[in-house]
């Protein structure tokens, strides 16, 4: 978008208004060098610049001041804080040329009021007199040159930060009118995690991440197929925004889903020197954004990582909740930690190469959201009648989304309100479990779970016949299966029981009282479990 200017940033304008204060704000979010011209001046020369003007006279001054601007231009990634003459030179406009340069605009006596308290005739020459109407005049004379500025901010009211964000907005081709909405977000404790959703968001990969604020280098964690679908994009708009992306693929599967692949990430990113300050981005389905952020928040002791989930499951599940890890031996998902993304960014554009199969598997935990908490979702995902193109659509994703990201962050830790996310999760986590992960895809287990426990609410007397009814038409229409048929009854029975969800021996049960509304049961008597069981894999 912009780069054909170089990585470089030049703020303009009067002193006073906030140059070099930004300009270090800024360059700490892209994770880049700051300089601030009049500083570089007094170090190259050894002398202050009132002594220098006292000495030597302004064009002399101007003169060191251009060859710093000379070398700046031939400097990568840098915000620079320009003093206020900069622009009044040719030299200088041509090294400005080489950048983006940004007026910093203020009206002169609001200018006046911030340096009265530190600028004295002595410090600052060209304002000895009274600073307010120096200043006017001095803006009079260089208006034409800063506003040349291939951008402007005025800075009345605005915080550095705002400034700083701002700057980094424009820089990023973005201006000021086209910050990205967050469709939801995940607030824990410690962490904030914007969630965007929407069409071809790929595209502007690299504005939301400057957007929310990720710096450095990013490195992109993908799998070999993802990877060659999207990383050239992800790239492509990483390196406009000036993160310049490094891609690493993993193999593709479940079964790579291990220490031994983190291994290989790490390997990867300390080879290429990696720091604290650059970022992780996670391109793929939940494999990669499982295996990536813990990854990330593990190497070094952490780095920020940003989702960008590829398949269905992973963008209403996998990727929105801050849980990361990866399979043991043992048992799957066993080893990781809860970290928050700085960002999830779901564009519903790469779901078109995504087989049926898959999408319809990753529709299960999206209608589920509907069936647990929300009663109006359900009936829209009922009106789309089963239809891939308009499940998959931004809007009915992005609510699907919602209603993760505020369970979680009503309940990171999975205590209390999270543990109704495993709503069909008990059975099927068990038909995953004795088929050995290899006939059922995630979701499609999950279609039948909830099927069960469907049953078990309808013989414990909470969900009513209507209720069954609908919740099993919605997920017919969605394509999805609601048997298991010739599985063994006593072998499911007992995988349900190594089911994560037991807690102090007791099997924990989310059943649902009325479709949008689920609660969490443990009494539920073992014939009743037996016989819904049974009546899903006849
Ligand atoms: N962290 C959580 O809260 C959470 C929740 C649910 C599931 N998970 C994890 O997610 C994983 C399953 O996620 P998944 O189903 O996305 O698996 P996956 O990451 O293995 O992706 C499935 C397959 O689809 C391919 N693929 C991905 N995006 C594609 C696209 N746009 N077009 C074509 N092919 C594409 C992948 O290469 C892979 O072969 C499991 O490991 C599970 O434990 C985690
Ligand atoms: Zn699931």
């Amino acid at each position: 978008v912009t780069s054909t200017k170089g990585d470089r940033i030049f703020f303009v304008g009067i002193s006073g208004s906030g140059k070099s204060t930004v300009g270090p704000l800024l360059a700490a979010q892209l994770g880049w060098d700051f300089v601030d011209t009049d500083i570089l001046v007094e170090t190259n020369v050894g002398r202050s610049i009132p002594a220098i003007f006292a000495e030597d006279g302004e064009a002399v001054f101007r003169d060191f001041e251009a060859s710093i601007m000379e070398e700046v231009a031939a400097t990568e990634r840098v915000v620079v804080s320009t003093g206020g003459g900069v622009p009044t030179t040719e030299r200088g406009r041509r090294a400005l040329e080489s950048g983006t340069s940004i007026w910093l605009q203020i009206e002169p006596d609001l200018a006046a009021e911030r340096l009265v308290w530190h600028a004295t005739s002595e410090e600052r020459p060209l304002l000895a007199g009274s600073p307010a109407a120096r200043l006017r005049e001095l803006l009079e004379e260089r208006a034409k040159f800063y506003s040349d500025a291939d951008a402007t901010i005025n800075v009345r009211g605005l915080s550095p930060e705002e400034i700083s964000a701002e700057a980094a907005a424009i820089w990023a081709g973005q201006g000021s009118t086209e910050t990205f909405v967050e469709a939801a977000r995940v607030t824990t404790g410690a962490a904030v995690c914007p969630i965007f959703v929407g069409e071809g968001l790929l595209a502007d990969l690299g504005a939301i991440c400057v957007q929310v604020g990720v710096s450095g280098r990013a490195f992109v964690v993908t799998d070999e197929v993802v990877g060659g679908l999207f990383a050239e994009q992800a790239s492509a708009s990483l390196t406009d925004c000036g993160f310049a992306p490094q891609v690493f693929a993993i193999p593709s599967g479940e079964e790579h889903k291990t220490l031994a692949t983190v291994e290989t990430v790490y390997d990867w990113l300390l080879e290429h020197r990696v720091e604290r300050s650059d970022f992780v981005v996670c391109l793929g389905g939940g494999v990669v954004t499982d295996l990536g952020g813990f990854a990330a928040s593990t190497c070094l002791r952490g780095l920020k990582f940003v989702h960008v989930p590829t398949t269905l499951l992973a963008m209403a599940d996998a990727a929105v909740g801050g849980k990361t890890g990866v399979d043991h031996r043992l048992g799957k998902n066993m080893i990781g930690a809860f970290v928050q993304p700085a960002a999830v960014i779901v564009d519903t554009a790469v779901l078109k190469t995504l087989p049926e199969r898959q999408a319809r598997a990753g529709m299960a935990e999206l209608i589920k959201h509907g069936f647990i908490l929300d009663a109006a979702l359900t009936e829209d995902l009922e009106r789309a009648g089963g239809d891939l193109e308009s499940f998959l659509s931004p809007e009915l994703i992005a609510r699907s989304v919602a209603i993760k990201a505020a369970v979680v962050s009503e309940d990171e830790r999975e205590s209390g309100t999270r543990e109704l996310l495993n709503y069909g999760h008990t059975i099927g986590h068990a038909i995953e479990t004795v088929t050995g992960y290899g006939r059922y895809q995630h979701g499609e287990a999950v279609a039948i779970g909830m099927r069960a426990a469907g049953l078990i609410a309808k013989a414990v007397g909470m969900l009513d016949a209507g209720g069954f009814e609908r919740q099993q038409a919605l997920l017919k229409a969605a394509g999805l299966p609601d048997s298991a048929p010739g599985l063994d009854v006593d072998a499911l029975i007992e995988a349900s029981r190594g089911d994560k969800k037991v807690r102090g021996g007791q099997a924990r049960w989310v059943l649902l009282d009325t479709i949008g509304h689920a609660v969490v049961v443990d009494d539920v008597p073992d014939e009743i479990v037996r016989d819904a069981v049974k009546t899903v894999v006849a």
